[in-house]
């Protein structure tokens, strides 16, 4: 038996949780624990508000409350949707909680004394006009790294790069606007150099981890890690446990990663356990460290958090960090800060957290971004219903009006629970290894297995002509849904749990799929509707407000008259050279020969083709785009190009299209 502690990102207590919160790292870290839990390992699953730094204060400023007051309110509301989405946290602390500050004081002091914080004094950006330092969000300007001009100083929304506030170009004050002025101040810095080449040697060992996590560490390392500002001037916060710091707290990410140690420790306080067991998945080498994430966290949970653990000495490293991607919804970013999305809250108050548990787990953002759409929505939770909800309903159905209600005696087909107990299997080495879309998919392709099963053994006919064989379908289906209970169970707990209790079935471990759960003469209870198809239009029911992203989306896209079409040149292209623009991550400056020119155009191809894909191809060219700047350089133009969930494609003309062809 092994022991796991898991983790999920603690969010900011400032906005109610999204459908990308739970896609990203919420239901991915359920779905593994109650699978973990199942297969009766020692499991904790520990999370909690994040309730400092200086989005919380920004929202306070605009709500006309206290920081406490928002974390209060949004702990409470956040707290609430988890539960009601069957997050199974064994505990979900908050970073105001008393104890927490108190060790990560006691961090801060370790990492002191053992050389690995300095002080040092400092020039910091000071708004004359609100007469405040300006920290983090409360500065704007443009990203050094990609020139985009939605960075803050703490990170770029657009490239998702750590910035420091001197760092950003044109810097603004995020309150008022105005420019800001330099100021002397002291400040604490870790010095994360010291554990470049620690860090380089354990992530080097780490080729189990995802590849896009490898790839966001790598080239962190890469660019050579810096020392980092650990505390800031503001109020609000974990103060700095230092008579020379008064006023100024530690900064947010650095007592945060901090919380999941603080909340399991407040697990075992709550429990009245002794003091020291939380030690057992801190700090016992045995213990396998989870992090669940979404890929903006990557660098606190890769870099940070090892880097202080390591620091400190005697603790557990993390054993994995299956960081996810992002979901996005109809193609845009959800963003509580802007008020695009669907709320978690919003989408309980008029349906069931299954069919949303299943929707995202089918379509989560594994490897890539994925986009939510209530139609997909809407055929996956049809697909339950069409596929689990009728094969368990029909198998039940029959027993009660052939069988009353109870397992027929018959001789069981043994193939059928084979082919459970290999789906079990399959899926436990997918989920053991965070692919829990593939894993998702098994379950469902064995529930329509039962289907087919069902079909072609025509139970409502061999009443009649072979009772001993209608028994032996039976019963074998009986016992495909119990198995059915068993691997789906992480996925859509509360519909399970209703399965369990129709077939009079106690809490089931993984390994009892496959196994004849139940015994001729078994009494079923009565049926219950698992899941409700939903028609063509379901999704008005949500408030208007809550649809506004559909809304919008069906503005973006109005039609377009055939003068106004025409007025686009469209024409063959041919991709000449291809080169990789300074800091541009996505981004190749590509020279394409258009027939009447050779146009520069800059292409978000890069993580696509290789530039040998690219140069010799013919291509489709919008050739009077207005010419715009990108990363520094200035692109005529735009290649076209397909973009799903299966890829990005660029469209290509006939072998002997010409360059300077028009297309029409
Ligand atoms: O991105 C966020 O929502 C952060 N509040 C995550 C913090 S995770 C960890 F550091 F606790
Ligand atoms: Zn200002």
């Amino acid at each position: 038996m092994s022991r796991y502690m898991v983790t999920s990102a603690l969010p900011y207590a400032n906005g109610p949780l999204h459908l990308g919160h739970l896609a990203g790292a919420y239901l991915p870290a359920d779905i593994y624990t109650r699978y973990k839990r199942m297969n009766e390992h020692d499991i904790l699953f520990c999370s909690g508000t994040d309730e400092h730094g200086v989005p919380i204060t920004i929202t306070a400023e605009k709500m006309g409350i206290t920081p406490m007051q928002v974390v209060d309110k949004f702990h409470s509301i956040i707290t609430e949707d988890f539960k009601r989405f069957g997050i199974s946290f064994d505990n979900f602390s908050r970073t105001t909680q008393p104890e927490h500050k108190k060790f990560a004081q006691s961090v801060f002091l370790e990492l002191l004394e053992k050389g690995h914080i300095v002080p040092r004094d400092m020039k910091q950006l000071y708004c004359p006009n609100c007469n405040r330092y300006l920290p983090d969000r409360y500065i704007n300007g443009t990203c050094p790294k990609c020139g985009s001009d939605e960075a803050r100083g703490d990170q770029c929304e657009s490239c998702g790069t750590w910035t420091e506030p001197f760092e950003l170009k044109n810097p603004q004050c995020g309150i008022c606007g105005s420019t800001p002025e330099t100021r002397d101040t002291r400040h604490w810095f870790l010095l994360l150099d010291h554990f470049q080449e620690w860090l380089e040697g354990w992530l080097g060992g780490q080729s189990d981890w995802k590849p896009n996590v490898l790839k966001y560490c790598n080239s962190w390392l890469g660019d050579g890690l810096r020392e980092r500002a650990i505390t800031r001037d503001i109020s609000w916060g974990v103060p700095v446990p230092l008579e020379e710091a008064k006023g100024k707290v530690l900064y947010v990410w650095f007592e945060a990663v901090l919380g999941y140690i603080s909340s399991t420790k407040e697990f075992f306080a709550k429990a009245g356990k002794d003091s020291n067991e939380w030690k057992k998945y801190w700090q016992d080498p045995d213990t396998k460290l989870v992090q669940f994430i979404g890929k903006d966290n990557i660098v606190f949970h890769c870099i940070i958090e090892p880097s202080l653990l390591h620091g400190l000495g005697n603790y557990t490293l993390p054993w994995n960090v299956p960081a996810n991607e992002f979901l996005n919804i109809y193609g845009q970013k959800f963003s509580t800060s802007k008020g695009t999305g669907i709320g978690l809250g919003d989408y309980l108050k008029h349906f069931d957290p299954d069919p949303m548990r299943y929707a995202l787990a089918v379509n989560a953002p594994e490897n890539r971004d994925s986009d939510f759409s209530w139609l997909e929505y809407q055929s996956r939770n049809n697909e339950l219903a069409d596929v689990l909800g009728n094969f368990i309903n029909r198998t039940l159905k029959f027993t009660a009006s052939k069988f009353e209600g109870k397992v027929p005696d018959g001789e069981l087909d043994m193939d059928l629970l084979n082919k459970a107990k290999k789906a079990s299997e399959e899926m436990a080495f997918l989920i053991d290894s965070f692919k829990f879309k593939k894993a998702i998919s098994i379950a469902m392709e064995l529930a329509r297995e039962g289907n087919r099963y069902f079909d072609s053994a025509k139970p409502w006919k061999s009443f009649k002509t072979d009772k001993e064989e209608c028994a032996r379908t039976v019963s074998s289906c009986l016992n495909l849904c119990a198995s059915l209970a068993v691997v789906f169970e992480p996925f859509i707990p509360f519909s399970t749990e209703k399965i369990r209790r129709m077939l009079v079935l106690p809490e089931l471990k993984w390994s009892d799929a496959g196994t004849v759960l139940l015994k001729p003469g078994h009494q079923f209870a009565e049926t219950e509707i698992l899941f409700k198809k939903l028609e063509d239009g379901f999704e008005k029911i949500m408030d208007k407000a809550e649809v506004v992203i559909q809304e919008e989306k069906m503005e973006e896209t109005p039609e377009v008259d055939f003068e106004t079409f025409m007025k686009i040149e469209f024409k063959v292209g041919k991709i000449l050279s291809v080169d990789d623009i300074k800091k541009a991550k996505k981004l190749y400056k590509i020279e394409v020969d258009t027939g009447d020119r050779v146009r520069t155009v800059v292409a978000g191809m890069k993580n696509h083709y290789s530039k040998e894909e690219l140069e010799g191809r013919l291509v489709a060219v919008v050739c009077n785009l207005k010419p715009a700047k990108l990363c520094g350089v200035m692109s005529h133009g735009m290649l076209m190009a397909s973009d799903g969930e299966s890829g990005v494609f660029l469209l290509e003309p006939g072998a002997d299209a010409k360059p300077g062809d028009t297309i029409k």
